[in-house]
């Protein structure tokens, strides 16, 4: 069984992947993000979601069209690979179920675990509202839902925990994740017949906080990872955004550390350039819809 620790572990080493699907997407490396002050966004934070078919404003036509052109000859099997977030909404028919891993020694209060569930789904939510409505995407919401806690320990839920299931199982290198036949990057086929949760309490993404990482983050089909610390603090503001740019990862968005696409300098895939989901990252969202996943689904 390939736990995500394993496989983002085979970044280090820059292994390949062995006798599983291209995982391009789960095997980014931990990167590090420009200090928030020196982050810019001058883009304005209400823009219009119209129009909502394939027709971006003219001075992103190009970039766009680079960006799209790097992906799929930069990725190992872009139109093969079938377990982006796209891929993973479609399903659940529009909902994704998170489990946190809690990789962390701090007690974690009934407060603060209410407002990482509200965090994580305002975040994802930045980036589904330029779906939302468009060329045939089919929800108009996804609902984000908690649904389990990984911890090195019970003692570190800190009051009521019963509205999700607490895991101690770990992954290979003895890291907090939740159970293993609960996952949807274990399972793929969606088969949970294995999950004591059900298919109910199975979870598609984790959100993996690790104390002392640093602005640091990493993101992939598997979920998204950031220090306790930085999430902790961001959960309270609008925009957490390395967690934002790492579900840009999550649905199939790359990075942007070797180039910059012609005339955009501030989006938030350019790590460290903006503290928000722009025009930008919103048409390159849309552009796998369109161009690839709409047509997986027959939409
Ligand atoms: C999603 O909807 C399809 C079609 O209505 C249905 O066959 C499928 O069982 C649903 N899947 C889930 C996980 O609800
Ligand atoms: C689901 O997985 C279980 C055990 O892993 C297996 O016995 C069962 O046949 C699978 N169901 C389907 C529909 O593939
Ligand atoms: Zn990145």
């Amino acid at each position: 069984m390939f736990s995500s620790a394993f496989v983002f572990a085979l970044v280090a080493s820059a292994m390949a992947a062995p006798s599983i699907p291209p995982l391009q997407q789960s095997t980014r490396p931990v990167e590090s993000f420009a200090s928030s002050s020196n982050a810019r966004s001058t883009l304005p934070t209400r823009r219009a979601i119209e129009p909502t078919t394939w027709d971006p404003p003219s001075n992103l036509v190009t970039p766009l069209k680079e960006a799209w052109d790097h992906e799929m000859s930069t990725y190992s099997d872009p139109t093969g690979f079938r377990n982006y977030g796209f891929d993973q909404i479609m399903a659940t028919n529009g909902s994704i179920n998170y489990c946190v891993r809690w990789d962390s020694d701090q007690v974690s209060t009934e407060a603060d675990r209410a407002t990482i569930a509200s965090a994580i789904e305002r975040s994802v939510g930045k980036w589904m509202e330029w779906l939302y409505g468009y060329d045939a995407f089919p929800f108009s919401s996804i609902p984000v839902t908690v649904v389990g806690w990984a911890v090195k320990d019970t003692s570190l839920l800190q009051g009521d925990s019963s509205g999700f299931n607490v895991y101690t199982d770990t992954d290979p290198e003895g890291i907090p994740q939740c159970a293993e036949s609960c996952g949807r990057f274990f399972h793929q086929d969606n088969n949970y017949s294995g999950c004591a949760a059900g298919q109910e309490g199975h979870y598609d993404m984790s959100l993996w906080l690790t104390d002392g990482m640093g602005d640091a983050g990493a993101g992939g089909d598997w979920g998204q990872r950031t220090s306790t610390e930085y999430f902790l603090e961001a959960m309270h503001t609008e925009n957490p955004h390395i967690i934002e740019h790492e579900i840009g990862h999550t649905f199939a968005l790359d990075d942007f550390y070797d180039w910059t696409p012609t005339g955009v300098t501030n989006f938030i895939m350019l790590a460290g350039s903006a503290t928000e989901v722009t025009d930008f990252d919103g048409w390159m969202l849309r552009n796998w819809w369109t161009d690839l996943i709409k047509g997986r689904y027959n939409l």
